[in-house]
């Protein structure tokens, strides 16, 4: 069915215009002033609403299996809460870990969003060990059209690579034309610095930070980047948290290294007092890399203003308060992440642009463009054009609300953000075409999102 949006303010990057938008068979196929739509189209008024491109998530946790454990979210609650916070395409970690065999992995991911998210999705394939069979493996899921890794500095035996694996990942990588996502911690001191802790009978979340300072991501920041300098790959830094690692990676990209970087939620809003709470409290908020010092915030703020900052993640990683407990004897064991899916577009515009950080420009380049530049989805996804997918965020900046756990849509007990203001949220979210949400109610159809394949960048 057709379906016209009327008189809203367009925002897309680099371009505000009042104009209507009309929407054939999943694509936006005019914009202009008075379009006339034919008697069976629908109809949405959005007058002194604004517009925006679909919001793209680069950074999601739905399935996964880590720290004994595995994150709560189904690819059916995940993307409900997605949508209803105005995201509408996520591209999830696909992240089997070292004594797993790749390809079976990806198939196993691949199954769980199968016919099960609401919204689009992609993924990015973890490299998680390099053996005879992975360069083989890795051009096959390639050809399926997932054209980005991801590797992890961190997390020593499990997800964790060597320098030698991520050497050939990024030689790999650079050949095909694919970027490669990190983790960029340094995973022997992380161990090292645990083992020390325990030893002295630190064992509580408020020393998760200190087992992995400032230091130790600036490591792997300069380590990852001086290993992409020497292979000529691409790469993006996942969930940065703090001035000294961003410096790494300005000074590398000042150089010319092909170097990007991502910034999540938590990092923005959230600070290191939150996993210093006592108890369960403080392991709500144990994510790697940690909740930094409070004056990293406003650094990163500054940095995402002038794009130095690329992107805005969430790394959405639910994991409850039951499980949050695992990690009752020792911070080591507290399953590492803090869900912020459904919240990111509303905290983002209401703590950035709304709070004078951020311009309209850059949320909208943040939030959904530069990440379906980066990975091979523009102009499909990340505009308002003529030929692009007609995902669209009609949204408020009239409403008032509070984050809070009681009425979210992920599937949680808590909610890291509980108490936040949000001024504005989207009053409608159409996915190709389709209303999906409307004033914060899933309306639409279960399971129809697509698994988007992208072709390698050739950086
Ligand atoms: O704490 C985090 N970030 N949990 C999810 C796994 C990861 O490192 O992205
Ligand atoms: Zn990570
Ligand atoms: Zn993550």
């Amino acid at each position: 069915m057709a379906l016209l949006i009327r008189n809203g303010e367009i925002v897309t990057v680099g371009s505000r215009v009042q104009a209507d938008i009309y929407v054939e068979n999943e694509t936006i196929t005019r914009i202009g002033k008075d379009i006339e739509a034919p008697p069976n189209a629908e109809i949405i008024e959005a007058t002194g609403k604004l517009v925006f491109p679909g919001f793209i998530d680069p950074h999601v946790h739905i399935y996964l299996p880590f720290m004994a454990t595995f994150a709560k979210d189904t690819h059916e609650t995940g993307s409900i809460a997605a949508l209803i916070g105005g995201t509408t395409t996520y591209i999830e970690m696909c992240c089997p870990n070292r004594n797993d065999d790749a390809l079976e992995g990806y198939q196993l991911w691949k199954s769980k969003a199968d016919g099960q998210s609401a919204c689009d999705y992609a993924f990015h394939m973890s490299v998680t060990k390099f053996v005879k069979e992975t360069e083989s493996q890795l051009r096959q899921i390639v050809a399926d059209g997932t054209a980005s890794f991801k590797i992890f500095l961190a997390y020593k035996n499990f997800f964790g690579i060597d320098d030698a694996e991520m050497y050939q990942t990024l030689e790999l990588a650079q050949r095909l034309g694919v970027i490669v996502t990190a983790h960029c911690e340094n995973a022997e001191l992380v161990a090292r610095l645990q083992q020390k802790l325990l030893a002295q009978g630190r064992t509580g979340p408020e020393w998760h930070e200190p087992s992995r300072p400032e230091s130790v991501e600036a490591e792997g920041t300069s380590r990852f980047a001086t290993f992409l300098e020497n292979t000529k790959a691409t790469g993006y830094v996942v969930h940065l948290s703090c001035e000294r690692a961003l410096h790494v990676a300005l000074e590398a990209k000042s150089r010319g290294v092909k170097i990007h970087v991502e910034s999540v939620l938590p990092h923005f809003l959230l600070d290191k007092s939150y996993a210093e709470r006592p108890g369960v409290e403080g392991m709500k908020h144990v994510m790697s890399p940690p909740l930094r010092a409070k004056h990293n915030r406003a650094v990163l703020w500054n940095a995402l203003a002038i794009g130095s900052i690329d992107t805005v993640g969430t790394d959405h990683c639910p994991f409850d308060t039951e499980q949050k407990l695992l990690g009752k004897n020792s911070f080591v064991n507290i399953p590492n992440g803090i869900p912020g899916i459904e919240d990111r577009v509303n905290l983002l515009y209401t703590h950035g642009v709304k709070r004078g950080r951020l311009d309209l420009d850059r949320f909208v380049d943040a939030a959904s463009t530069r990440a379906a530049k980066l990975f091979g989805l523009f102009p499909r996804k990340g505009t308002i054009a003529v030929g692009s997918d007609a995902d669209l965020v009609i949204y408020d900046t009239h409403y008032r609300g509070v984050v809070s756990a009681k009425s979210q849509h992920v599937n949680n007990d808590y909610n890291g953000f509980e108490g936040m203001e949000i001024e504005g949220r989207p009053s409608v979210v159409a996915v190709r075409g389709m209303v999906q949400v409307r004033d914060g109610k899933f309306v639409g159809e279960r399971g129809r999102g697509k698994m988007l394949k992208r072709e390698p960048s050739h950086f």
